[in-house]
């Protein structure tokens, strides 16, 4: 990205940050996930460090979240209310634990985790056992007082529950801190009953409570159902609380609810798996959790480890994949299912959800593109559903490009696959390839996948391979490596020979030369040199399935449609399945590299008829040693080879480009 558009970009993203950050933190509103909203920092950081000229003081890289709100009145925590740092996997959380280590050679370490609650943290103040101000977090020095408020949640004590061993916490001050959270069930139904009222809905619990908490009216506080979890405990002799577990149990005593899900470990290793555990069984959770706090156990080492910034040394907030990116649409193509249904899939620019790379995502249908308005170009957020399969959630057409068109799907078909026909019948929402029915267009597969150039299965002609399919012995090209003799021989174009000889052709294309194998599988627009350049290019078929539109483009011969088909293959979910199958029956294609043989680099071209071999075997013998057979003749042919009978034509060309002519002699010689 140059400058210009840089700058162009950083100033739309600071805009839409800006006003995510305004309603989340300021009117407890949610025009995003936090996921996503991340994702665009993210971004914007990443361009800041490219052009740091860009960075301005007031650009949201370089603000701490939480204004308190005017209207409430400003209390000063009586210690600073800290903020968490966050760490992402294994090895972060290793490299915390080796900085405490270093800090604290000779201590054991303790640890405490706990489910890290998604809601509003709030400070409790109880003098002599009774409460007397709520404080919300604030920027961590000023809160607000939200007292009317809290005392309407009812599980927050209004006195401490006098207990045996606790006396002293009901004398002087206690402060209890904790976060006020709304159980899932409850939010949804209260939007259930919202939705029947014909009210807008709330977009998260995390927000609802906050906003209920934020606003000046307690009756409406008391009708939505709020509960409070405490975590901390500041007493004025912090001898009274020695570790975090005696923390807990001391919450509970004096009658709040703290998480029964806290434990103590003795190592990182088990903090790990615990965190492992909680993140599938936090969907079981009744409120929302998007990870763990994991903190040292004792509380005097805590204390002496200090802070940097805004979060203490002896804690950290480990953070579960997110579940939302945000990304940009590269490219809208097209692939053609097994029944010939044209199937629209973003390509984006690579970007992690939940723990692994996403670069498509299918967009289902025309109906359901003109319904989100994605058009090539736009920043969508993309989330996982059911943790596995990538979707667009929105677009985000603040970032929209300038010039950005809507999609097109009719122009589309015909830019992509010019040579095919689509229609879309009355009340279907999918287009489809016109005259083609499943089983015609299975028949017209498995006839290229058995043709010549591809796995050259002669006993697999137009009639065998029609009695195969009519008898639904095979139901896709994998199929073949599960026939037996038995099946074969059991329909009437088969005698028992030429179903023993069907059976073992095919076992023994178990390792098809992989340019074949790519060629027989019929993607549009590949053709047998195309398909020896992918193989050449990638070496495999599970690198040539990763490949991005990019690193298509990248190979020599390969331009914009026929990476858009070849992309659009390999994300097809029929075809993906189809190449597992493969794999499943053992069938591994291999590659010989030609590369560095002796007509390496070398392009020809054959024109006119060959005395000593056909076309296809001169193909072969060329790319055999590392050269190129092109169809026809362009600026980088290398050599035309004239056989008999040659069109003026073509000479023409080859003297206008300067390539040079030799003949059939010449070939064999160069052949060896
Ligand atoms: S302990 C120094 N325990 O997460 C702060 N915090 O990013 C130590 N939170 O502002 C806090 N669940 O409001 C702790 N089980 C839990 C928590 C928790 C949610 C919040 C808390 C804090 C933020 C830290």
């Amino acid at each position: 990205m140059n400058k210009a558009a840089a700058a162009e970009r950083v100033a739309k993203l600071r805009e839409l940050i800006n006003d995510y950050r305004y309603h989340y933190h300021v009117l407890d509103e949610s025009t995003m996930s936090e996921a996503a909203a991340d994702s665009l920092k993210h971004e914007l950081a990443q361009l800041e460090a490219e052009f740091p000229e860009l960075i301005t003081a007031d650009s949201p890289t370089q603000r701490i979240a939480g204004t308190p709100l005017a209207k409430f009145s400003q209390i000063s925590h009586s210690s600073r209310m800290l903020s968490l740092n966050d760490v992402f996997d294994e090895a972060e959380v290793s490299a915390w634990e080796d900085r405490l280590r270093k800090l604290a050679p000779d201590a054991k370490l303790e640890y405490f985790a706990d489910i890290k609650m998604d809601g509003l943290a709030c400070a409790l103040v109880y003098q002599d056992g009774v409460l007397q101000q709520a404080v919300t977090r604030g920027d961590g020095f000023v809160g607000e007082d939200v007292t009317m408020n809290i005392r309407t949640i009812e599980n927050i004590p209004l006195e401490l529950r006098p207990a045996k061993g606790y006396e002293q916490f009901l004398r002087g001050r206690t402060e209890v801190r904790g976060e006020v959270v709304m159980y899932k069930a409850d939010f949804a139904a209260l939007n259930k009953a919202r939705e029947a009222e014909g009210k807008p809905l709330f977009a998260n619990p995390r927000n609802l409570a906050a906003g209920t908490i934020r606003q000046l009216d307690p009756k409406l506080s008391a009708a939505r159902p709020l509960r409070y979890r405490a975590y901390d405990l500041l007493r004025d002799n912090p001898a009274e609380t020695p570790t975090n577990q005696s923390v807990y149990e001391a919450l509970r005593a004096l009658g709040f609810s703290a998480n029964n899900q806290a434990r103590v470990f003795g190592s990182v290793r088990d903090v790990l798996k615990f965190a492992e555990h909680w993140d599938t069984a936090r969907h079981d959770l009744p409120f929302n959790t998007d990870g763990l706090v994991i903190k040292l156990n004792d509380r005097e080492l805590f204390a002496k480890l200090g802070v940097v910034g805004k979060a203490p040394r002896a804690a950290v907030a480990f953070k579960y994949a997110a579940e939302e990116a945000t990304t940009i649409v590269k490219d809208i193509v097209l692939s053609i299912g097994r029944t010939g249904s044209a199937n629209p899939v973003a390509v984006f620019e690579p970007v992690v959800v939940a723990g692994s790379t996403v670069q498509h995502a299918t967009l289902h249908n025309a109906d359901e593109i003109a319904r989100k308005d994605i058009r090539v170009g736009d920043t969508v957020i993309i989330y996982k559903a059911g943790d596995i399969i990538p979707q667009v959630l929105k677009v985000l057409t603040e970032l929209r490009p300038k010039g950005a068109k809507p999609f097109d799907m009719e122009a589309e078909l015909k830019r992509q696959y010019p040579e095919l026909e689509f229609e879309r019948a009355e009340n279907e929402v999918v287009y489809r390839m016109k005259n083609a029915s499943g089983p015609l267009l299975l028949k017209r597969a498995l006839e290229h996948f058995a043709s010549k150039g591809a796995l050259d299965i002669d006993t697999l002609g137009e009639k065998n391979v029609a009695a195969l399919i009519d008898a639904e012995l095979v139901k896709d090209i994998a199929d073949i490596y599960t026939l037996t003799e038995e099946q074969v021989r059991g329909l009437d174009r088969f005698a028992e020979v030429s179903a023993r000889n069907l059976v073992q052709a095919v076992r023994e294309r178990k390792t098809p030369p992989l340019p074949r194998f790519i060629y027989g599988l019929g993607i549009r627009h590949v053709g047998s040199q195309t398909a020896i350049d992918l193989a050449e290019a990638f070496g495999s078929l599970p690198k040539l399935a990763k490949a991005t539109l990019e690193d298509l483009q990248a190979v020599d011969g390969i331009g914009t449609v026929v990476a858009e088909s070849i992309a659009a293959w390999f994300v097809d979910e029929d075809n993906q399945a189809l190449l597992q199958k493969f794999d499943d029956l053992g069938v591994k294609p291999v590659y010989e590299s030609h590369a560095g043989g002796k007509l390496d680099g070398m392009n020809f071209v054959v024109t006119g008829s060959l005395d000593t071999m056909s076309r296809d075997e001169a193909a072969e013998k060329i790319r055999a040693l590392g050269g190129t057979f092109q169809s026809s003749l362009g600026k980088d042919t290398n050599y035309l080879v004239v056989g008999a009978n040659v069109g003026a034509s073509k000479l023409a060309k080859a003297e206008k480009y300067g390539t040079k002519q030799i003949d059939e002699q010449t070939l064999l010689e160069m052949l060896g």
